[in-house]
C-alpha cells in the first residue's frame, strides 16, 4: 500500500506522493476521523500547518490509521508569528509535540515576510533568519525536506543569497482560473517542486461551464478535472474533503488524460476562485 500514489523526486532526493490530504478548515473536533477516513481511502501524504489548529487531532487521526508512520509523507508550516531563528525552532517544537510525531518529512515556511510588513530590507533579513533555523532542523533529520509556501520569485532570489540548502517545494495557490504559469516555470527552472493548496478553488469553481463540459468529455467530475489538470502540469495537488466519498472519488484520477487542447483550454480561463490573498500584500 505504500506505493499506492505516484511520486516525483524532490530536489534533496526524496520522494513525495503527487497527491496530498488538505487539512486546512477541517474543524479540530473531527480532524482524526477525517484524516483517517483518508489515510483508509488511500492518502499517504498530509498536509498540515500550525495555525490550521488540529495539528493534535490530525496526529491522533494518524495514529488511528494504524499505517506505520515510514509509510506517511507528513508535513507541517511554521506560522507567520513565529518567523526568525529561535521562533522557528520553538514552533517546529510545537508541532511535532503536537502531531506526537518524531520528525516531519517536510516543513514550509507558510509565507514569506513582505514588504508591505517589513520594509525597505527588514523582510529580506527575516526571511534568511527563518530560513537558518529550517536549514538546522534539516541539518539535525527533525525536518526531513525542508520549503516554503507562497513565496513568489523575488522572495526566492532574496532567500538564494544566504541560504546553503535551497527549497525542496514551494506551495502556491494554484487552481484553474488561477494559474500562476510564470511562478511555475521559475520554480521548475530552479529545481522547485510545486505544491498546489486549493486546487479546486477551494470549491469555487466547481460550478463553472467550460470545466463542465470538459469534465463530461472524460466522464469525470469537475473536482477529478482539475485534479488531473494540476498532475499534468507536474504539480503536487493537495485536496480537502470532509466526504470519504469524495476523498475517494479525488484520488482517482489516474485513468484518464487531458488532452493538450483541453490542457490549454483550461489554463487559458479567466481568473475564478481566487483567494484574493497576494504574498506581497497580505497583513496577517
Ligand atoms: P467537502 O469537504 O464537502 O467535500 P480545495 O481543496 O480547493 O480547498 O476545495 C475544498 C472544497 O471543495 C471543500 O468545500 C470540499 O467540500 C469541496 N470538494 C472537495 N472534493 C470535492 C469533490 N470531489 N466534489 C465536490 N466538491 C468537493
Amino acid at each position: 500500500m505504500s506505493d499506492i500514489r505516484p511520486k516525483i523526486q524532490l530536489n534533496d532526493g526524496r520522494e513525495i506522493p503527487t497527491i496530498g490530504y488538505g487539512t486546512w478548515l477541517t474543524p479540530a473536533a473531527e480532524a482524526h476521523v477525517r484524516v483517517r477516513q483518508a489515510i483508509e481511502a488511500g492518502y499517504r501524504h498530509i498536509d498540515c500547518a500550525a495555525v490550521y489548529d488540529n495539528e493534535p487531532q490530525v496526529g491522533q487521526g494518524i495514529r488511528e490509521s494504524n499505517i506505520p508512520r515510514s509509510e506517511l509523507f507528513v508535513t507541517s508550516k511554521v506560522w507567520n508569528t513565529h518567523r526568525g531563528f529561535d521562533q522557528v525552532l520553538r514552533a517546529f517544537e510545537k508541532t511535532i509535540t503536537d502531531l506526537r510525531a518524531d520528525y516531519l518529512d517536510l516543513y514550509l515556511v507558510h509565507w514569506p515576510a513582505n514588504e508591505t510588513q517589513y520594509p525597505s530590507d527588514a523582510w529580506r533579513h527575516l526571511n534568511a533568519a527563518t530560513w537558518r533555523a529550517m536549514e538546522r532542523l534539516h541539518d539535525e533529520g527533525a525536518a526531513k525536506s525542508i520549503g516554503v509556501s507562497n513565496f513568489l520569485p523575488h522572495h526566492l532570489d532574496a532567500l538564494a543569497l544566504t541560504a546553503n540548502i535551497p527549497p525542496a517545494v514551494n506551495q502556491i495557490e494554484f487552481h484553474p482560473g488561477y494559474y500562476q504559469s510564470d511562478l511555475v516555470q521559475y520554480c521548475f527552472a530552479n529545481s522547485i517542486a510545486v505544491e498546489a493548496w486549493s486546487p479546486l478553488g477551494s470549491g469555487r469553481i466547481l460550478n463553472d461551464k467550460t470545466l463542465a463540459d470538459i469534465a463530461n468529455h472524460y466522464n469525470r467530475t469537475i473536482a477529478q478535472l482539475c485534479i488531473r489538470w494540476v498532475l499534468q502540469h507536474g504539480i503536487i495537488a493537495l485536496p480537502k474533503s470532509l466526504n470519504p466519498a469524495r476523498m475517494q472519488q479525488n484520488l482517482s484520477v489516474d485513468d484518464f488524460v487531458i488532452s493538450d487542447n483541453h490542457m490549454r483550454q483550461i489554463d487559458q480561463l479567466p481568473e475564478m476562485g481566487y483567494s484574493g490573498s497576494h504574498p506581497d500584500k497580505v497583513t496577517f
